[in-house]
């Protein structure tokens, strides 16, 4: 397994303000997602990293949302509110220090006590009463969509301590230090969608997208060591699963077996919706298997045709393949959405093990999830 990396002395709580070198879409023209390739500069920070850990980046919100929500909220963004560190002034504290694109649900509970009574206090009270209607209510909400919809006012101290902090977003490291020294890239959907009436991004990876300029230290990040997700030694074989941005540590891995001159056979399954639009590094993947280093990419488009096709459908048209290399000490690694892709993968290799070994679905069970995942430790996972 590969060395952990060695603590720094930039962390959560003093992340090291980095700059972003490069932004571009790595989806094309008519993709339903943006889906961006970001090079961030370490500097003279001395973070070093390894594939398979994740860079924390603290955000920060576009000042626009501010300055479309003081208003509402009755508030001068000039007001002067204590801080440790000294007086700010509230627009610069919302803007850094307050995630506002996505209500609490303790504001909308003092929105509701200050309306008065009548049909629409009874309309929220019918919401907030209902934990299913709650959540509804808040996922596609920020403070100026519920402040539209009912006008009351707060004072800055009253609002503060309704508003959540902002909380660090963590991103798979997209790149090897030896292929890029001083550098991490990163592999970020841009959350996007328009809601109420308003175009609306996620916090994190709108502003690496959209919120930080080229070339300008102001990007807080810190390395989040992984625990698990470690490169296996440079003979072993890999096999990785890694559609949409769950491509990012493969990346990582295969630069790094490049730079290394590792003789291990790599195996890679990427998905995502369409071929010509969302095959993430189509011509860096085409490379790596011209010269050798890949040595098998399969790939599921989803929505290139009337079926849906998964990676998971790939593993199991290539189902004798892939029980040959794991009875041959291959190594397993999948990264991407838990809720969904990641527990059909399982699935699938629980049915492999059954339709390629002989196993009986329990032996097939208990051969992936304790012998392969715990008693070898050949089945790592990076999901969110
Ligand atoms: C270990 C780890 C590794 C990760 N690696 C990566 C990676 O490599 N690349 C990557 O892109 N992400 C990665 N993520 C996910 C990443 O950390 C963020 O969660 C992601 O970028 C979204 O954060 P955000 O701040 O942009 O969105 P948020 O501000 O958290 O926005 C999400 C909110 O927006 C609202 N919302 C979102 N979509 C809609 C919609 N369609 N309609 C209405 N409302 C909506 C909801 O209220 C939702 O809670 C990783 C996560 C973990 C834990
Ligand atoms: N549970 C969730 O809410 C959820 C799920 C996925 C992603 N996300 C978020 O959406 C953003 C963009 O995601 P992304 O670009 O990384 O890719 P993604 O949305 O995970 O999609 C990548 C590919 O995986 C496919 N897919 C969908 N369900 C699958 C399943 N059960 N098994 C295997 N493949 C499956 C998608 O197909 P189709 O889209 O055509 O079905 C697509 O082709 C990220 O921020 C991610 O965290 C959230």
């Amino acid at each position: 397994m590969s060395t952990p990396t060695t603590p720094s002395v930039h962390n959560r709580a003093n992340p090291f303000k980095a700059r972003i070198t490069a932004n571009y879409s790595l989806t094309g023209e008519g993709s339903n997602k943006d889906t961006r390739h970001i090079v961030v500069h370490l500097g003279a920070s001395g973070i070093n990293y390894v594939p398979g850990d994740s860079l924390g980046v603290i955000p920060r919100n576009p000042p626009e949302i501010v300055d479309e929500l003081l208003p509402h909220l009755g508030l001068d963004p000039a007001t002067s509110i204590d801080q440790p560190t000294g007086p700010v002034s509230l627009r610069d504290l919302l803007i850094h220090q307050y995630a506002l694109n996505r209500v609490s649900k303790k504001f909308v509970k003092a929105v509701l006590e200050r309306l008065p009574e009548g049909e629409r206090k009874a309309k929220l009270a019918e919401i907030v009463g209902n934990d299913e209607a709650f959540d509804d209510y808040i996922y596609t909400r920020d403070y100026t969509d519920v402040l539209v919809d009912y006008p009351v006012s707060f004072t800055a101290q009253e609002f503060l301590p309704l508003a959540n902090k902002i909380a660090p977003r963590l991103y798979s490291i997209a790149s090897s230090p030896k292929a890029h020294p001083g550098e991490v890239h990163l592999t970020v959907a841009v959350v996007n969608y328009h809601t109420h009436g308003r175009q609306k991004r996620g916090l994190a990876s709108g502003f690496l997208a959209h919120g930080q300029p080229l070339n300008v230290d102001g990007l807080p990040v810190y390395i989040q060591p992984t625990k698990h997700f470690h490169m296996p030694a440079p003979d072993a074989s890999i096999i990785m699963v890694g559609p949409g941005t769950g491509i990012a540590p493969f990346r990582a891995f295969l630069e790094h077996r490049g730079v290394e001159g590792a003789t291990g056979r790599n195996w890679l399954f990427f998905g995502d919706q369409k071929k010509a639009t969302d095959f993430l590094y189509e011509a860096e993947f085409a490379e790596m298997q011209r010269k050798g280093l890949l040595t098998r990419l399969d790939t599921a488009f989803s929505r290139d045709q009337a079926e849906k096709i998964y990676v998971q459908d790939r593993m199991r048209e290539n189902g004798a393949e892939m029980w040959k290399w794991l009875q041959e000490g291959a190594y397993f690694y999948v990264c991407g959405d838990a809720k969904r892709m990641a527990r059909d993968v399982h699935q699938m290799l629980i049915t492999i093990a059954q339709e390629h070994g002989g196993l009986s679905p329990e032996a097939a069970k208990e051969y992936i999830e304790v012998t392969f995942a715990k008693t070898e430790k050949r089945y790592l996972k990076d999901v969110y």
